[in-house]
């Protein structure tokens, strides 16, 4: 088997704030299956020491930005693991991002710069019994770890949001042991403070993205947050690869959460519980849910205002979510005003998001942006048809039951764009439509339930990048 370590923030079924753990959970098995041993590097947070079984330390610092360090192997669901311990950055309670103010832990900068510096250790000394042959990062908490590198092993930087950029004032620099070199617009400097993001987007021989869609967006200063120009500048360095889904944990026919169905028909028992579990009362329209972090990205505020659109012609709606305080409280009194018809949990339940995406008729994504999106894959899968926001992964995975493709019997869900409360709004009433027209309804799930998924395609874009990077020159 070949090698590469894998290096990011988050790791399912470890530890879990979105999508990107997900994805860095799944692909050492689906790159597995491409010949390449992916071993994966993340902090080790209390939360994952008390779930792995760990093994011999391989590396050490007495002086890890603040405090000792070590690189603990280790194990857990399937992965190969290597932890960061170091106590003073990663051992509190709470969120492994925010303190308990809600805002960002304020040494977040050296908490990850400790991460990628072990990673980069890592990657060229290897740990006595295994090395490897290339270093793929995860968005900002990886990415300084291409230019601790410094090329002495090839990198791979794969942006899953560009909203967030790792900044750090720039008199923290040296305390994170940058080059002076590196400090100006061509290098990690980012308008007079640090930018991790950056110095990974600068430094990594190849850059991916989750989409080709976001892929393309990104290059533009509507979605590339102020890094638009430097994408723009390497964007021959760059490819869209999409994301996948485990399709084992992710099995409406094997789902020990719900009543297991393989086709929509069988769908009926899972609505029915869910209705039941939710309290809501029957009505003629469709079921539409939501699973998401409550952000301004996810445009859940443009579905307060086009709501009543279901409403009115007898939907129901669930949302489980939780996030920013404003929005968690107008979802809270939407769900008063209207008991019987909007059921909202604000929270974070993996079980319950498996009821609610299989007892759903529709799964709702108005994201303002999604570079790939991990719910409306959840949604085809299970015969839940994803309305979508017109952007990003959201693009490249749906396709719009216009009047062609319900003509040709390749519709698999609805897009709208622009990304309006009114265009939402229309859009919940031709998702009514169709829920009118029960035949047709039932062949856009069926093509739903039939879209392939899973991780096969994309890891083998990805075993492809990894060998071409790794060729000799
Ligand atoms: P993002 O990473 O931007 O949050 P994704 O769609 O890529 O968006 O991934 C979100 C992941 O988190 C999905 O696996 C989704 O099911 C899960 N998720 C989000 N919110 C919740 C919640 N409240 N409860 C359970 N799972 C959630
Ligand atoms: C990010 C994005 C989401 C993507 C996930 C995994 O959190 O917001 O769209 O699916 O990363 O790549």
């Amino acid at each position: 088997m070949r090698a590469v370590l894998s290096v990011a923030s988050e790791c399912a079924p470890l530890v879990k704030t979105g999508g990107l753990a997900d994805v860095v959970g799944a692909l050492p098995a689906a790159l597995a299956r491409q010949g390449w041993d992916m071993r994966v590097m993340l902090p080790a947070y209390p939360q994952v020491r008390a779930a792995v079984e760990p093994g011999p330390t391989v590396m050490e610092e007495d002086d890890l930005f603040g405090g000792p360090g070590r690189v603990v192997r280790a194990t857990a669901a399937g992965l190969q693991l290597y932890l960061v311990d170091a106590p003073h950055l990663f051992e509190r309670e709470g969120s492994i991002y925010l303190g308990a103010d809600r805002r960002d832990w304020p040494d977040n900068p050296e908490r990850f710069a400790a991460l990628s510096w072990l990673a980069a250790r890592l990657a060229r000394e290897g740990d006595g019994e295994w090395r490897p042959e290339l270093a793929h990062g995860h968005d900002w908490q990886a990415g300084l770890m291409p230019l601790y590198l410094a090329r002495h092993v090839p990198t791979i930087m794969t942006v899953h949001n560009i909203a967030f950029h790792g900044l750090a004032p720039a008199d923290r620099r040296h305390w994170l042991r940058l080059p002076e070199a590196g400090f100006n617009a061509d290098g990690y400097e980012y308008w007079g403070q640090v930018s991790a993001l950056k110095a990974g987007l600068v430094h990594a021989d190849r850059l991916t993205t989750v989409s080709p869609t976001y892929a393309e967006e990104l290059q533009t200063p509507e979605f590339g947050m102020g890094l638009d120009g430097l994408i723009r500048h390497r964007a021959g360095a760059l490819q869209g690869i999409l994301n996948g889904i485990d399709t084992e944990a992710w099995n409406p026919a094997m789902d020990p959460a719900i009543a297991g169905y393989d086709a929509p028909e069988g769908k009926v028992a899972a609505r029915r519980d869910l209705m039941i579990e939710m309290g809501l009362e029957e009505g003629t329209g469709p079921i539409a849910c939501v699973v998401s972090r409550l952000t301004s990205q996810k445009g859940l505020d443009l579905l307060l205002e086009a709501l009543p659109a279901l409403l009115e012609r007898d939907g129901r709606l669930v949302l489980l979510g939780s996030g920013d305080a404003e929005l968690e409280d107008a979802w809270r009194r939407m769900e008063e005003a209207h008991p019987t018809r909007v059921a909202v949990r604000i929270g974070y339940d993996e079980a319950l998001s498996h009821r609610i995406i299989a007892g759903s008729d529709a799964i709702l994504i108005p994201s303002r942006f999604e570079p790939c999106g991990l719910t409306q894959l959840y949604g085809l899968r299970y015969g839940t048809v994803p309305v979508v926001a017109l952007t990003g992964g959201l693009a490249d995975t749906v396709i719009d039951a216009n009047p062609m493709a319900l003509r040709s019997g390749v519709a698999t869900g609805l897009q709208f764009r622009p990304i309006t409360a009114l265009k939402l709004t229309n859009t919940l009433c031709r998702l009514c439509d169709l829920f009118d027209r029960p035949e047709l309804f039932r062949e856009i799930q069926n093509n739903a339930m039939r879209q392939p998924v899973g991780w096969d395609a994309s890891a083998a874009d990805y075993a492809a990048l990894y060998a071409e990077v790794t060729a000799a020159p």
